[in-house]
């Protein structure tokens, strides 16, 4: 296939991204390792012990940063409907998280555990029809808060990312119920002309308490 110059640009800007050479030289799978590690940086999101599960792992970039914090004590579970290279600590599902057999085979794996810490960098493929394309991306925001909201330990942290225009009030008034605290973040490995952002559930509050729960931005 003939390259456009749209993809000429894309490819020079790949080959000459700060994040990308240091991706290759750290041995990360892709430049968003950068994006967790600066949240969590900051955020102190993964303890040693943990269970975290990571939602839209592959290539597994965010399941490296998760297993090499966790310092061998903790799990790991990874799921992306592509498939993804084994990553020694993390327990890896194949299949579509807008899926019932897909989620129950995600329970099933946590074997009744409760969640420390959901990670969610879910992206869907773009088809250029951006009503389609946010409607999408909504409803993988959506799920995974579902997820969390009834895996998540009391206490317990939900990262996700959102794109301008995916509802993005919505989710933030529903975090805003389940969890203490909720911040966004837009790490520096985030390009600047992306929509994309950050949101931080931080804390999960008891269901009970979630009449009680605090705002924050
Ligand atoms: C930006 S990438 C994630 C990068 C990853 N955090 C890393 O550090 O390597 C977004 C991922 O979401 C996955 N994804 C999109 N739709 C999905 C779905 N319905 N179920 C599961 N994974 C999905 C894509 O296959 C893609 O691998």
């Amino acid at each position: 296939m003939k390259r456009t110059r749209t993809s000429k640009a894309w490819m020079q800007e790949h080959v000459n991204d700060e994040y990308v050479k240091r991706a290759q030289r750290d041995g990360y799978r892709a430049r968003a390792a950068y994006k967790l590690l600066e949240i969590d940086d900051r955020d102190r999101l993964i303890r040693p012990g943990m269970v975290i599960v990571d939602l839209g792992s592959a290539p597994g970039s965010w399941s490296q940063v998760a297993v090499q914090r966790l310092n061998g004590q903790g799990k790991v579970i990874a799921l992306d409907i592509l498939d993804m290279q084994g990553i020694p600590g993390v327990e890896f599902i194949q299949g579509d998280f807008r899926e019932d057999a897909v989620l129950s085979q995600l329970e099933k794996a946590l074997a009744g555990r409760q969640v420390d810490l959901v990670i969610a960098d879910m992206a869907p493929n773009i088809s250029g029809i951006s009503v389609m394309d946010q409607a999408r991306a909504a409803h993988l925001i959506e799920l995974a808060l579902d997820f969390s909201l009834k895996w998540l330990k009391p206490g317990g942290h939900f990262l996700v990312k959102v794109f301008a225009g995916t509802g993005f009030e919505d989710i933030m008034s529903q975090m805003r119920a389940g969890f203490s605290k909720v911040h966004t973040r837009k790490p520096k490995a985030s390009r600047d002309r992306s929509t994309e952002t950050y949101l931080l559930g931080w804390q999960r509050v008891a269901p009970d308490d979630t009449a009680t729960a605090n705002e924050s931005v």
